[in-house]
């Protein structure tokens, strides 16, 4: 049995990132499972804290995407692309300029993990039309370049199966077998309709988005998959799984641009099937 030397953690601030509920989700995973199926994987939050030896990943975002792979492929190359990389206006505003189509993989996900770690915020935000819109953070000190951390994700991603896509969930669910344990975070439906932040990119997750989502976790649960489902504390989304088991979370509120609209509340639901 391969052991890994370093214990990855995620690459990138996300939003909707769970770090902070990482404990409480540890809890609920079932003790058994075959393939472990994050269709919308973000940060990988839970997947570098459960670290499974089978998985399959997906997100819609090819940015990310890309640079999983190539953290994957090519990851001495990446860090010595990110080491080129200075934390400064002027320079950051040049390098969000540059079209990620007109460059390669490496410079793609160097470019993207650079604006991720000095952007304001850590928020990863696009435009309608697909581009990457974030101010200059202006931070002292951002860790640009996470050599320790970047080796250990390659190192993890090679020495299991874990197979990568970058689609729409619905195709990734298309390989859940009975036994699979599939964690759904997607997109949260909208607390309050305009604080709350849904769009990650020119693909917003609408309400229909939602009751189709719902209706493929009923699918998965008659397949015999396990599944935990993470969504807002809001009566819509209580109703939509009102067949299973939910449960409230305290959480803090989501990144937010205002940093002084955070606080503790039952904000938030985790549903299960098993
Ligand atoms: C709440 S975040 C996931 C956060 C993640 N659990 C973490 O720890 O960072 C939701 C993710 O869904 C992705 N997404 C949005 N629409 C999607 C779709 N139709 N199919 C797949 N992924 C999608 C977004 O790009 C985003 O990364």
């Amino acid at each position: 049995m391969k052991v890994l030397t370093h214990k990855p953690k995620p690459f990138v601030k996300w939003a909707g990132g769970k770090r902070q509920l990482i404990k409480i989700l540890k809890f609920y995973l079932p003790i058994e499972y075959k393939t472990y199926i994050e269709p919308f994987v973000g940060g990988g939050a839970l997947l570098f804290e459960t670290l499974p030896k089978k998985a399959i990943i997906n997100d819609i975002n090819a940015e990310l995407i890309n640079a999983y792979n190539v953290i994957k492929n090519n990851v001495d190359e990446l860090i010595e692309s990110l080491k080129y990389h200075k934390n400064e206006k002027n320079y950051y505003y040049y390098i969000r300029s540059l079209d990620p189509d007109k460059l390669t993989p490496i410079e793609r996900a160097s470019r993207f993990i650079y604006l991720n770690k000095t952007c304001f915020n850590g928020l990863y935000r696009e435009n309608s039309k697909g581009k990457f819109n974030v101010p200059f953070g202006n931070y002292k000190n951002p860790k640009i370049v996470d050599e320790e951390n970047l080796k250990a994700i390659s190192e993890y991603l090679n020495t299991y199966d874990i197979k990568i896509f970058n689609g729409d969930y619905k195709e990734v669910c298309e390989l859940a077998e009975k036994g699979d344990f599939i964690y759904f975070d997607p997109p949260y439906y909208p607390l309050n309709k305009t604080a709350s932040f849904t769009k990650y990119n020119k693909y917003d997750f609408t309400e229909k988005d939602q009751i189709e989502l719902a209706n493929l976790f009923k699918e998965l649960d008659r397949k015999g998959c396990y599944i935990l489902l993470s969504n807002s504390n809001t009566n819509f989304i209580r109703k939509l799984y009102k067949d299973y088991e939910i449960i409230e979370l305290e959480a803090n509120r989501f990144i937010n641009s205002k940093g002084d609209r955070r606080g503790k509340s039952k904000i938030e639901v985790l549903i299960k099937n098993f």
